[in-house]
């Protein structure tokens, strides 16, 4: 039987600044048979097109981007500080290297439209609504965006419905 309650994407009372930024998120697709995943602190939660929505942003040379791209589905999960380490890693090394679940003894769970692991405490299951690559000329504050582009390698951005949230 799962640990996890599912409640609603309102009742979640962490600070979205704090769970995405400095408690980092991890972004999990599908992988033919298993799964991979990455570490991500950019992004955000909120609400477009009346939908509750995660707006995450994953460049493009990222294993997760090709997953995700073919992928209808991906979660965003979130863990204790117990875990920093192992975000450190699945935020260092790519999926193209490594069985990052497998190294950092992360446990893979299917049983919903995306993977996820069971260490996590909060578990957004989201699905694509909307992709668009950023780019050049859309940078209005270019001092402050265009120093993150230095190789050219401008970031997706996905929308996605939060369709489940799981929390222990
Ligand atoms: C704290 C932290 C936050 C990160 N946030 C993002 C992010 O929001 N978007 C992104 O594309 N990469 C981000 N990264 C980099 C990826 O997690 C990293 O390149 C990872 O190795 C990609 O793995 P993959 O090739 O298996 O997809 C972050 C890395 C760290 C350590």
């Amino acid at each position: 039987m799962s640990v996890f309650k599912e409640i609603l994407p309102e009742e979640i009372d962490n600070n979205t600044f704090e769970l995405i930024g400095k408690d980092w998120a991890l972004v999990t697709a599908k992988n033919g048979n298993g799964c991979n995943t990455m570490t991500a602190s950019w992004g955000g939660l909120g609400i477009m097109w009346n939908k509750p929505v995660a707006f995450t942003f994953i460049r493009p040379q990222r294993f997760t981007y090709e997953l995700i791209e073919n992928e209808e589905y991906f979660t965003l999960s979130f863990y204790g500080e117990e875990y920093r380490k192992a975000l450190q890693f699945c935020g260092t090394k790519s999926g193209r290297d490594y069985d990052k679940a497998k190294e950092c003894n992360l446990t893979p769970v299917y049983d919903e439209k995306a993977p996820y692991f069971s260490e996590a405490k909060l578990v957004l299951v989201c699905k694509k609504l909307y992709a668009q690559d950023l780019n050049e000329e859309s940078a209005v504050d270019k001092n402050t965006v265009l120093p993150n582009y230095n190789k050219d390698d401008y970031h997706k951005m996905y929308i996605s419905e939060i369709v489940k949230v799981l929390k222990k």
